[in-house]
């Protein structure tokens, strides 16, 4: 079964061409990273009107490259939330014309279930039932996968999503957008003990999180330095901001694991990339013999392959769309 797959929910536009859901024909991403770079953040509107731009290219290059045409597609899989609503309008209305052009079915995808079957790519042999950390720049969530597209949430952010928390930082200290990344190789420079960031557990048996008092925390400290004229440590500073958000969602992660008895753990999404969460989580997960699993950087950050995956289990399982669906901005994890 060949899945077209479309992702435009933030700033990236991307299709790719799955086979049978894990097999990746092609790929293809256009980051509009440089062109939000000077505003510090995504503005929504020129992220809209840069997916227009992009999509019928991005379709052509997707289809080369997989070596197939439009005629050779069986369904179409088009991620309708969330995100940005008029960034989402455009993969769905291109998906939506499509599928009624081509006479084959829909499938709306959950970006979040996306992320999570990232790794179902990454490693074929993955099967559930294993506990997911999905933190990406919209979202935090601590989820216990029962099977293909069925889910229990055990937690999830409060307040900043864990990417969120990392960029809102680096444009605080001037670092440049996105901050993850950047913040992710200052931290290896730094010393992770050099300031003591509180570590948010929220009660002692909740799986959610909260990062907007670490926020607070960092920016008091910046400020504080300033005002006494001295000095601040960058990679101190990313190194122990670092720390405190990686030792909360590694701690509670793999309590969920013992939890639920699951010896697999699997991370999702952009925040995933992050080395210093891969590092602690392998490094707590071996101690208590859990196996960590982890995309590879591409398929951690937004793209259309995950989506196709999802899609592909949706549509093995009886979940397709009509052509009336529409865009959903704050579509829930769980939610069809
Ligand atoms: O999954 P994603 O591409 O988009 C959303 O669905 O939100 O995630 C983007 C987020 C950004 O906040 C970015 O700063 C963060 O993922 N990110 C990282 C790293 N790479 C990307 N955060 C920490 N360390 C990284 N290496
Ligand atoms: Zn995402």
């Amino acid at each position: 079964m060949i899945t077209l797959a479309i992702e435009s929910s933030c700033d990236e536009t991307s299709i790719a061409v799955v086979r049978n859901g894990r097999e990746v024909l092609s790929n293809r991403i256009s980051s509009q990273i440089e062109l939000h770079k000077k505003f510090g953040g995504v503005v929504p509107e020129v992220a809209s009107r840069k997916h227009i731009e992009t999509i019928d290219y991005i379709l052509d290059d997707a289809l080369n490259e997989a070596n197939i045409t439009l005629n050779n597609i069986d369904n179409i899989a088009v991620t309708y939330g969330p995100g940005l609503v008029g960034a989402l309008l455009v993969g769905l209305s291109y998906g939506k014309a499509l599928a009624y052009a081509l006479d084959k079915p829909l499938i709306g995808v959950n970006h979040i279930e996306g992320h999570i079957n990232a790794n179902f790519i990454e490693y074929p042999d993955l099967e559930p039932p294993f506990i997911c950390l999905i933190v990406s720049g919209g979202h935090s969530h601590l989820v216990y996968i029962k099977d293909y597209g069925q889910y229990e949430i055990l937690g999830r952010t409060r307040d900043d999503a864990a990417g969120e928390a990392f960029d809102k930082i680096a444009r605080a200290m001037k670092l440049g957008y996105p901050g993850g990344p950047i913040i992710d190789k200052l931290a290896m420079k730094g010393n992770k003990y050099a300031i003591d960031f509180p570590r948010a557990y929220l009660e002692e048996e909740s799986f959610d999180f909260s990062f907007s008092g670490l926020k607070s925390a960092v920016l008091n400290y910046l400020h504080n330095q300033k005002q006494k004229n001295l000095d601040i440590v960058v990679e101190d500073v990313a190194a122990s901001f670092q720390q405190s958000v990686i030792e909360v969602l590694v701690n509670k992660t793999i309590r969920a694991a013992k939890l639920k008895n699951s010896n697999i753990i699997a991370i999702a999404g952009g925040v995933a990339a992050n080395e210093g969460l891969r590092n602690l989580m392998k490094e707590k997960a071996n101690k208590e013999g859990i196996e960590l699993k982890y995309p590879s950087k591409i398929l951690c950050t937004d793209n259309a392959a995950m989506i196709g995956c999802a899609g592909y289990y949706d549509y093995i399982n009886g979940r397709t769309s009509d052509l009336d669906l529409n865009a959903v901005p704050n579509l829930k994890l769980g939610d069809k």
